[in-house]
């Protein structure tokens, strides 16, 4: 039996951001296709999400496929979206039982139109739990910021927006996350520190913490230490070691 993540942590994030990375990689170790990787990485999507419910996290993100994914063998872009069509299937009684919503952030439309209907329908049936999944999918940063500047100049052109007005929160509602709290937290597996377009807006104050596991060995054990090393951060957010002892975070 595991050891439980419940009341372990005094200090937990509203938001967890997972660049989930390293799939190709353990399935080289061992030898295997990289689909068998990504296979194994969704697997580990169920443990995750499990840890995330102990800790009563708000917000779990996960980086599913950027914009830049495209760019792979047709045939490991296929097999992914083959996944998350599984995926969907098969995890929509989990959302239940832990009340969690989906919803995704990314250019949605121009996913495989059964991959759409599927979200479409799992975002709906679970829509009226407290906490939530974001998958984020055919997402990068790049494009979020030109598809809010595109809807920034469609209200200046409506006259709904003066530009004089122009300011962090209203660019910031133009997002794909603007109904989300910022990411108190990035993790990244297997290696790699970058941040490879994801969340690079929404993570300006995140703290980040690289794994060197790939993504289907990130186990528990590992998650509970990403939130350990949380918990020894000082998050300054511009100020003073001695400012932030004295006055509450900011929101
Ligand atoms: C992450 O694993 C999954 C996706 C990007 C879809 P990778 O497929 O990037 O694995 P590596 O980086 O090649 O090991
Ligand atoms: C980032 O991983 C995207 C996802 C985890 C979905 P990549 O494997 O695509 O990133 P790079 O190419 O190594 O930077
Ligand atoms: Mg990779």
């Amino acid at each position: 039996m595991h050891e439980q993540l419940t009341n372990r942590f005094s200090v937990v994030p509203r938001h967890i951001a997972i660049i989930m990375d390293g799939n190709g990689r353990w399935a080289k170790q061992h030898g295997l296709p990289r689909i068998e990787g990504h296979r194994r990485g969704v697997i580990n999507v169920e443990s995750i999400l499990e840890c995330a419910s102990e800790i009563n996290l708000e917000v779990l993100t996960l980086f599913a496929f950027s914009s830049e994914n495209w760019n792979r063998p047709r045939e490991e872009v296929d097999a992914l979206m083959n996944l998350l069509s599984e995926f969907l299937a098969s995890k929509e009684p989990l959302l239940h039982k832990n009340r969690v919503k989906l919803r995704t952030i990314g250019r949605k439309h121009e996913l495989p139109e059964r991959v759409v209907a599927q979200l479409e329908q799992v975002e709906s049936s679970t829509a009226q739990y407290p906490r939530t999944l974001v998958l984020a999918l055919n997402y990068g940063s790049r494009v979020e910021v030109v598809d809010a500047a595109r809807k920034l100049i469609a209200m200046v052109q409506a006259g709904t927006l003066d530009p004089a007005n122009l300011d962090w929160d209203s660019l910031s509602r133009c997002l794909y996350t603007s109904d989300l709290p910022d990411p108190d937290l990035v993790i990244r597996t297997s290696g790699e520190s970058r941040l490879s377009n994801f969340l690079l807006l929404q993570a300006a104050y995140a703290e980040i913490y690289y794994s060197p596991l790939n993504w289907p060995d990130f186990d528990r054990k590992a998650f509970a230490g990403a939130l350990e090393s949380f918990q020894k951060r000082e998050r300054r957010y511009g100020m003073t070691s001695e400012q932030i002892a004295k006055r509450p975070l900011p929101a």
